[in-house]
């Protein structure tokens, strides 16, 4: 039997706060609907001590969800989960989620606290948002870059106080998945209480590993964003996450409550109210993901689309895979894509069109319909006879 994985979303607490992708309440309440329709467990709806929008966006999701878990996220202050409960009020499940750094370079750089001190008030924190709900997550920001044997002590500290999940942040992408899943496999067997707590993954994509450093976790809640937005490189993408778990199944052999034909519509709209495009070549949402430009692959495609494809595109909500016509592509898809246009070509006919195509296509980075009218309608004309050299009778009346 496979374990189920949680899935927490955070496109709109650490994926909002990247640069060029805040959001309004009213834009967080409309991306938290797509979140439910997707069946994410938890939705992060942000930091609420952090500004009044920030406040409203989480108090706007918090009104709405009536079965996904939603959270706001505290530093281990008082001030911060106080304001984080209030803005949490009328949830019907909410989620304190609070953290604190624990590797030594942030503690003396950034907090100025000594480890004992940042304990103490992890433990205090936890224990005050125990008084608020039920549910709360503790964090040990920087966990990767850690000493190991403190990280387990504030997270024993953490768990005594009330805490039912601890994440292990990846904050600056450092981690490699082997040490990233090690890490987390000692702390399971380490620390005491650690067997009645979720473990979760939080990786960041700094070094282009976050989603295999989260799938290398073997974490119960994995921490993503829809399209891998976040702080600099951003997140583990959600989408990644959850279709590898589906592609992958043998080897990872979790199952989430995701619909997964949710995932496009999800990365489209946090497009359109973010106003920042996807590169083309991002996985399973990028322009490019399913589509087909050279001749070989299109061949092979059009024969069966098992030879370059490991995942239909309807399964993540997309209308189909494309074949795209540039100067790679072959006669095959050529045919294919003027058939269904209406033109039937054959023998020089079909050649004097690949011919003009393959001209267009040198020119262009893709050869749109508008130019395979025009090829075809060309094409299908017999060139016009040279006319007769005059006879030498005509030249001389
Ligand atoms: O990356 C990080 O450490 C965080 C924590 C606040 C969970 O986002
Ligand atoms: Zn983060």
């Amino acid at each position: 039997m496979a374990d189920s994985v949680l899935i927490f979303d955070t496109t709109l607490r650490d994926g909002e706060q990247a640069p060029g992708f805040s959001l309004t309440a009213e834009e967080k309440l409309r991306m938290a609907r797509q979140l439910e329709a997707l069946g994410v467990d938890v939705i992060e709806a942000g930091f609420p001590v952090a500004s009044a929008s920030d406040f409203a966006g989480v108090a706007a999701v918090a009104h709405h969800c009536r079965q996904t878990r939603v959270a706001a996220l505290a530093r281990a202050l008082e001030g911060d989960v106080r304001r984080a409960a209030a803005a949490l009020e009328g949830a019907a499940r909410p989620r304190l989620h609070v953290f604190v750094a624990t590797s030594d370079i942030h503690l003396e750089h950034k907090l100025r606290k000594t480890r004992d001190q940042a304990l103490r008030e992890a433990a205090q924190a936890v224990a005050l948002a125990r008084t608020f709900t039920d549910d709360v997550e503790f964090s040990a920001e920087d966990a990767t870059r850690s000493d190991r044997r403190y990280l387990a002590a504030v997270l024993e500290a953490a768990i005594a106080a009330g805490a039912t999940t601890v994440n292990i942040p990846d904050t600056v992408g450092y981690t490699v998945p082997e040490e990233y899943g090690a890490l987390i496999g000692w702390l399971r067997r380490s620390v005491r209480g650690a067997e009645n707590v979720v473990f979760s993954a939080h990786c960041h994509d700094d070094l282009g590993m976050a989603v295999a450093n989260s799938l290398a976790a073997g974490a119960r809640q994995v921490e993503c964003t829809v399209n891998g937005i976040g702080e600099r490189a951003g997140n583990a993408a959600l989408e990644e996450v959850a279709t590898a778990l589906h592609v992958r199944r043998d080897a990872l052999p979790y199952t989430t409550g995701l619909t997964l034909e949710q995932l496009h519509p999800a990365s489209q709209l946090l497009s359109e109210l973010t106003g920042v495009e996807v590169q083309p070549n991002k996985a399973i949402v990028g322009a490019n993901a399913f589509a087909h430009e050279a001749g070989i692959h299109q061949d092979g495609m059009l024969k069966s689309p098992l030879t370059y494809e490991i995942l239909t595109p309807g399964t993540v909500g997309r209308s189909g895979h494309e074949l795209v016509l540039g100067k790679h592509s072959g006669r095959h898809a050529l045919r294919q894509r003027l058939q269904r246009l209406g033109y039937a070509l054959e023998g020089e006919q079909a050649e004097r069109a690949y011919a003009a195509f393959l001209a267009t296509a040198e020119r262009r980075k893709a050869v749109v319909d508008s130019d395979l009218h025009r090829i075809a309608r060309q094409a299908a004309t017999r060139p016009e006879a040279s006319p007769a050299p005059p006879t030498l009778e005509a030249a001389a009346s």
